[in-house]
């Protein structure tokens, strides 16, 4: 941890605590840094994130304050009650087709997008290690990095790791195209038709199209907004339906954008392993943290290798050139045989470039440049959500990722605000995209991973006027 964020990151601690309260003055750059014996340009930096982040805003020529919106937060969601923890097909693949294809459209404010902008990733760095690596590529390549993958790749993968704490062998790495290939694969070789699997309520719309094409039952265990799935909901599971395997996010869950504390994650790797289950691990946000460092995943705790931990660079990097990569644990080799039936490599020129580029440096920079403007980004939409939608409304506030997880006042149908939104050039990724049983019929999902504009102001603002005029059409008498 650079010593900028940790100042920020006591700053911002003082906040929550409420020992800094809204309007009050931070310590003057001159003091902050005579008391605490740093240089000023250390404490600019931490003053900077703070107001990156939407928590201290500067006043010309009278320093840094605490923004009242610090404090004054709209609500979390609460935890979804309705799941109802029976095992049951999935269908929502045509919904999820029919709201993504609607959605894809350069013109439409794309607040249902899945995706970051890619204006925020280094494309032209990353094609000058394309074209380098191409040119001078070893012809034996192509047959060198089918799967489990390129050496150097899987190496830089488990460097990163071994950075942040968790040893990851290189060859216990398998390079998939993109972390979705990874957690199909990994469904794949754990269970057959008509198995019972964990699912989290709300889930990621992949998850559960995965299940449905493979026709698996999806046992749907409720999410909390700050620290992920519901222990007792998931213990209570696990022994009533005897599930084949859990897929779980316990990094920046999407849609809520939860983070399993590490206890958490500790104590469910431990229960899953005592009734032999693996867990199907999505980490594909786990790099675009706010704090100060990133979250350990669930396989920092895996002891026996039943964690099926699957990422990728889509997210931070690059996601056209479909590169992730899945730590198999005890299944590597069934899922590197798989694999290689299925499509037998990730594409060795995508491969080369990514080692390329990780090997020469410059990723933590950018990635540290894009996590600063995603927090922007979310303060910016956050601000413009708690003006303009109407009281009531309850949204996350994530450490990172770039999703809101947003409750409708009023009892609003999502699924209609989406059509009406669409309408007017506006997309949202309404509720029921993220359930097996389509419920989160009030919730929507808004993605805060594009810079912030006077369009995407106006686009919250005109989302605020459509869902009080549907919240006043169903109050009216004879309408539900
Ligand atoms: C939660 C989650 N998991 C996995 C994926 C797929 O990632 P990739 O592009 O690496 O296949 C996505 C992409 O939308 C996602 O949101």
């Amino acid at each position: 941890m650079k010593l900028y964020e940790a100042y920020a990151e006591e700053l911002a601690e003082s906040i929550r605590q409420g020992v800094l309260k809204p309007g009050d003055r931070l310590p003057s750059v001159r003091h902050a840094s005579a008391s605490r014996g740093v240089s000023p340009s250390t404490v600019f930096e931490a003053y900077y994130l703070l107001e990156a982040r939407g928590i201290i805003r500067a006043r010309e020529r009278s320093g840094y304050f605490v923004l009242a919106s610090a404090s004054k937060r709209l609500p979390e969601p609460g935890i979804q009650a309705d799941a109802s923890n029976e095992s049951l097909p999935v269908d929502v693949s045509a919904l999820v087709f029919d709201i993504l294809e609607s959605a894809k459209e350069r013109d439409v404010v794309p607040f249902g997008s899945a995706f970051p902008s890619p204006l925020l990733f280094p494309l032209p760095r990353l094609a000058r290690s394309m074209a380098s690596t191409v040119v001078a590529m070893d012809p034996w390549s192509s047959v060198d990095d089918i799967t489990p993958g390129n050496a150097n790749l899987r190496r830089q993968i488990a460097l990163r790791y071994l950075a942040d704490g968790m040893h990851v062998h290189t060859d216990d790495i398998v390079i998939v195209n993109g972390a979705l290939e990874g957690l199909n694969l990994s469904l794949h070789v754990l269970t057959k038709p008509g198995d019972a699997v964990i699912i989290e309520s709300p889930a990621f719309y992949g998850a559960l199209q995965a299940l449905e094409s493979h026709g698996l039952r999806g046992i749907e265990v409720p999410v909390h907004a700050r620290e992920g799935i519901d222990m007792a909901a998931l213990q209570s599971a696990i022994e009533r339906h005897r599930p084949k395997a859990c897929w779980l996010m316990t990094n920046f869950q999407n849609p809520v954008g939860s983070v399993m504390p590490d206890s958490k994650k500790q104590a469910i790797v431990e229960l899953l392993a005592a009734h032999d289950i693996p867990l199907i691990e999505d980490d594909v946000y786990g790099e675009l943290y706010f704090g100060t460092r990133r979250p350990l995943p669930a396989k920092a705790f895996d002891k026996t290798g039943i964690v099926l931990h699957s990422s990728s660079f889509s997210k931070c990097l690059s996601p056209g050139y479909r590169v992730g990569w899945t730590v198999g644990g005890r299944y590597t080799q069934a899922l590197a045989r798989l694999k290689t039936t299925r499509s037998l490599s990730t594409s060795a020129p995508a491969q080369a470039a990514l080692a390329d580029y990780l090997s020469k440096g410059g990723y933590d920079k950018h990635l540290r440049q894009l996590r600063h403007a995603l927090a922007a980004q979310q303060a910016a939409m956050l601000d413009a959500v708690s003006r303009h939608f109407p009281k009531g409304t309850r949204a996350s506030r994530p450490d990172g990722g770039y999703f809101l997880w947003v409750e409708l006042a009023g009892g609003v149908d999502a699924l209609e605000l989406h059509r009406r939104a669409l309408s007017l050039g506006i997309s949202v990724a309404p509720g029921p995209m993220f359930s097996a049983q389509r419920t989160f019929r009030h919730f929507i999902r808004l993605n805060y991973g594009h810079p912030w504009t006077e369009r995407s102001e106006a686009a919250v603002a005109t989302l605020g006027r459509l869902i009080e005029s549907l919240r006043s059409e169903s109050s009216e008498p004879g309408k539900k």
